[in-house]
């Protein structure tokens, strides 16, 4: 089978498309052909040597993905060969084929195609974290939603406003702006160096937002800070971007609650992985999430892929195909 690996941390130039042998689950694991694996800014982090830096040899990236059950290692009861799945923060997803645990795996229900599935594992699950349990949002209340147009940004959109809320969103580039208004933005502010408070609080008759959801970096920070209102919430959740460095907690105004939010706190447990991910598909199988694939490449073009997210270039989720 063919998959993307990296031998050192760097630039893309890192990424070989190469093949490697079949691989054979072990027990409790399960062996999937995929469909389709999902792009996430976590895999350029790991591609940098930010993220998950004591991996040793050769490592297959990617962490999200759907396919079909190929073959079950000992002990797994709970899946079937030919069974559809999609799964998040398992590795090895750029490839043709994985091998995994049972337990990273869910079942994708009828009416949910593959790439579908694929793409909302991650962003998905991340946008649910952020809008029903970091901050569960209240009927009335605003949230600054930033990178608006990006998968993330397009999710945490469209819950906010199934729940009742409304969105800012901030985009970096006018041709971003229609993607996070078609998601349901209220309003939608197009910039890159960190200017957009003053809008945001001229948009709130001076009050300032109820939360923000922010992981674009250094340049957004202080900016989501003066856009919140007094008690905000500062949802704050990337790590390959960069935080603002060592923070004095005296320094942060206005009473403003501010954490940093990992999916993974959203889905503990297997039951909790299913269940959520269950939810997701059923608000799309009701028509409450849209999932916009915003573009799809080759496996052996991950490099253009990644090229592409890093220049701020995409819109929506990007797979790549096997
Ligand atoms: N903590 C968690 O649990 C968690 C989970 C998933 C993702 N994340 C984080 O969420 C963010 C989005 O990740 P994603 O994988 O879901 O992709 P995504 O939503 O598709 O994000 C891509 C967007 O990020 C913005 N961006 C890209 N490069 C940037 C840069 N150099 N500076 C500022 N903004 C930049 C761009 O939006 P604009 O050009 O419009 O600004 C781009 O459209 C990342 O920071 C990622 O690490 C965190």
């Amino acid at each position: 089978m063919r998959a993307v690996v990296m031998n050192r941390p760097g630039g893309v130039e890192v990424l070989q498309y190469i093949q490697l042998p079949d691989p054979a689950p072990g027990p409790g694991q399960v062996r999937v052909e995929l469909a389709a694996a999902g792009v996430n800014f976590m895999d350029v982090g790991v591609r940098r040597g930010m993220l998950w830096k004591d991996q040793s040899g050769p490592a297959t990236l990617g962490v999200e993905g759907a396919g079909i059950v190929a073959a079950l290692g000992s002990g797994v009861h709970d899946f079937k060969i030919g069974q559809r799945v999609a799964w998040v923060y398992a590795p090895g997803s750029y490839a043709e084929s994985a091998v995994m645990p049972a337990a990273s795996l869910v079942s994708i229900p009828d009416g949910i195609d593959d790439l579908t599935a694929a793409a909302v594992m991650m962003q998905g699950l991340t946008a649910s974290h952020f809008t029903t349990d970091f901050y569960p949002i209240q009927i009335g209340d605003v949230a600054l939603v930033h990178a608006a147009a990006g998968g993330l940004g397009l999710l945490i959109t469209q819950i906010v406003k199934a729940r009742g809320g409304k969105v800012i969103g901030r985009v970096s580039s006018t041709q971003k702006a229609a993607a996070a208004r078609d998601a349901g933005a209220d309003h939608v502010i197009v910039d890159k160096e960190g200017d957009f408070a003053d809008e945001v609080l001229r948009l709130t008759d001076g009050r300032g937002v109820d939360v923000v959801y922010d992981g674009s970096g250094p340049s957004t920070f202080e900016g989501s800070l003066k856009a919140l209102r007094r008690s905000g919430t500062f949802c704050w959740y990337g790590p390959v971007l960069g935080g603002p460095g060592p923070l004095d907690i005296m320094s942060l105004p206005k009473s403003i609650k501010l954490g940093y939010a990992v999916f993974l706190d959203h889905i503990p447990t297997v039951d909790a992985l299913r269940t959520k991910s269950g939810r997701l598909f059923d608000w799309i199988l009701k028509g409450h999430l849209r999932v916009r694939i915003g573009a799809k490449y080759s496996l052996q073009d991950a490099a253009k892929a990644h090229s592409d997210m890093e220049s701020r270039a995409s819109t929506g989720k990007l797979l790549l195909i096997p």
